[in-house]
């Protein structure tokens, strides 16, 4: 009996010990497909638009308090505690600037750190993971053509347990969130294609327009049908289901028109988080861009 029992108290903690381990460690790092490169011409140009699609730059400026453009530091309050976001210039010792082309896709990706440790999702990879490769490497090509701001990244105050990182992990396995790749679909036009592409993957719409489950996740089976519970206590409006009545109605100009000047077609103006959204990102798309998104969103609202 007294055996068993050692054998039983020997068996709990090699198997914690093993999970500990298999908790922290490093994520490994990919090989990138042959002959892509953030070095590539052309690339920088590229990222620049990809950059403002993608609304980097207002989570990783903390503009309010005098900070330096993409040098991080602005708070964001969450249910599970404050994050601060970090650096992403291309200072060597406290930003990017000594990462590898491999190190900077797994982090969009994988939503996986330089040294292999996990990344919180208030990072949206869970979006980005959906970019293509060349793509998030044109971002990273324009990254390093910015300031290098030397500035050490402030460490977030999270509760426990979700101050301890490396369960991260297990979130990701549970929700299946992994790199993908949106292959087109045929059936659609080159623009609905596009704008579905900017939308989920670059626009990261979804992260506030769709609901959120009790740990923070999105849930899938309704996509885009609004968050009542939005960041900073916004309520995010529906942009497809059957709660997206009102914006059934707009016409694919209007939208796109709102997605250029934030006005509405009752004049309202865009307020809160997504006039930053506007300002900072969608104002700056070409209108073909703009127009494909409306696109894309139409066929979700209206029904067919
Ligand atoms: C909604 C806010 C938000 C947006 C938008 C955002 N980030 Fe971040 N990002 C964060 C937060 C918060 C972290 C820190 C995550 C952590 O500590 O685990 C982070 C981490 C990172 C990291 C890891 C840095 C490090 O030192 O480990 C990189 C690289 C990064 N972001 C790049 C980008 C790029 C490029 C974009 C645009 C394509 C972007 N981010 C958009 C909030 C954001
Ligand atoms: C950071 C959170 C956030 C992100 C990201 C975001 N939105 Fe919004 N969106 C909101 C909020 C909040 C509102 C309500 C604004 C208001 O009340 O003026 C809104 C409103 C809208 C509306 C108006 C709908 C209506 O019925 O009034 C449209 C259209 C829209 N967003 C499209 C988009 C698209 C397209 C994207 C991605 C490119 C996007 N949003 C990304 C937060 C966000």
């Amino acid at each position: 009996m007294l055996a068993a029992l050692r054998w039983l108290a020997i068996a709990t903690v090699v198997a914690t010990a093993a999970g500990f381990v298999w908790l922290e460690w490093p994520a490994p790092l990919e090989r990138l497909p042959a002959g892509v490169s953030s070095a590539a011409p052309g690339m920088a140009d590229r990222g620049a638009y990809l950059v403002r699609a993608a609304a980097c730059l207002p989570c990783h400026w903390d503009k309010k308090n005098g900070g330096q453009r993409f040098a991080g530091g602005r708070q964001i309050k969450t249910q599970f505690g404050t994050f601060y976001t970090p650096n992403i210039s291309p200072d060597d010792e406290t930003g990017i600037g000594k990462w590898s082309d491999a190190e900077f896709v797994r982090a969009l990706k994988h939503g996986v750190g330089r040294s292999g440790e996990q990344l919180y999702p208030t990072f949206p990879y869970t979006s980005y993971r959906f970019m293509k490769v060349e793509d998030v490497l044109a971002i990273k090509a324009y990254l390093m053509t910015q300031n290098a701001v030397h500035s050490p990244d402030k460490r977030h105050a999270l509760r426990f347990p979700y101050s301890w990182r490396a369960l991260v992990k297990i979130w990701k396995l549970q929700h299946g969130v992994e790199p993908q790749s949106l292959a087109d679909d045929p059936a659609q036009s080159a623009a609905w294609n596009r704008g579905r592409y900017l939308v989920t993957a670059v626009g990261h719409c979804a992260e506030c327009h769709s609901p959120r489950d009790a740990q923070g996740v999105t849930v899938a089976t309704a996509w885009l049908q609004g968050n009542p519970h939005g960041p900073d206590g916004w309520k995010v409006p529906a942009l497809a289901g059957p709660r997206a009545k009102d914006f059934a109605g707009w016409s694919r100009d209007q939208i796109a028109d709102y997605l250029e000047s934030g006005s509405k077609p009752d004049f309202d103006q865009a307020q809160g988080p997504m006039a930053e959204v506007i300002t900072e990102g969608t104002k700056y798309l070409t209108a073909e861009d703009r127009l494909a998104i409306a696109d894309y969103l139409r066929s979700l609202s209206t029904p067919h």
